[in-house]
């Protein structure tokens, strides 16, 4: 009695995403990520008073969101780069590399984020790792592909690929989610999964990582760069 309760996942999330703020500008051109942290980040967005050139987003779900808050989206063609992307992950390590699809957002994700000039990554305390791939790593695939393509990734990592069933993305693709990894080397996995055919992205962030880390602790938000 008399202590605060240990604060739960989503308060560590609301946390990271109300710290967030702190890089948007009046002005900018946001990318905008998704997810359950940045919907948290959003909801923190829309009670500032802070007025957007407009938004980027990475998924149908964060447009509809982003719209509801009156905040305008732009098509990336339009927009043609973002000052800062806000994005969430599943898992990120020291190196600021990161697990991303848990929400199979993962493509759009990525090319906001190469199209940004600084990625701020948002995550509760849970999501830091020394070793990526304890998260089952997501694989966006081509459809007609899922078969041929779970069998490469078998040949190539040793790893099981499971289909995400009833899932299919944005973008009208299927997921798979590739268990049993431990990827000590990111940037090589993430490059050699994107040479088989059929695969159209994989969840590995590791080739353009995030540049800054906010992290939320129950003795508050620490910034890693
Ligand atoms: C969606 C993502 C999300 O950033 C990731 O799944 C983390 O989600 P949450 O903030 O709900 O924990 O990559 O594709």
């Amino acid at each position: 009695m008399g202590y605060p309760p240990p604060m739960d996942q989503n308060a560590l999330k609301k946390q990271v995403g109300e710290a967030a703020l702190k890089y948007v500008r009046d002005g900018m051109m946001l990318g905008v990520g998704t997810g359950s942290t940045v919907n948290f980040f959003i909801e923190a967005l829309a009670a500032s008073r802070i007025q957007l050139k407009g938004a980027v987003s990475s998924s149908e779900a964060s447009s509809q969101r982003l719209r509801a808050a009156k905040i305008e989206v732009l098509e990336l063609n339009d927009a043609t780069t973002c000052d800062v992307y806000i994005d969430g992950a599943d898992e990120v390590d020291r190196g600021l590399r990161m697990i991303k699809g848990g929400g199979a957002a993962l493509t759009r994700e990525k090319i906001v984020a190469a199209a940004s000039r600084q990625f701020v990554c948002i995550a509760d305390g849970s999501k830091l790792v020394d070793v990526l791939g304890k998260f089952p790593l997501p694989v966006e695939v081509i459809p007609m592909a899922r078969s041929y393509v779970a069998r490469e990734i078998v040949t190539l990592t040793g790893g099981q690929p499971e289909y995400r069933i009833g899932v299919k993305t944005d973008n009208g693709n299927v997921i798979l989610d590739v268990h049993g990894l431990s990827i000590t080397d990111p940037v090589k996995l993430e490059t050699d999964l994107n040479q088989i055919t059929g695969v159209v992205t994989n969840g590995i962030f590791a080739r353009r990582p995030a540049d800054v880390l906010l992290l939320g602790t129950p003795d508050g938000v620490k910034t890693s760069k």
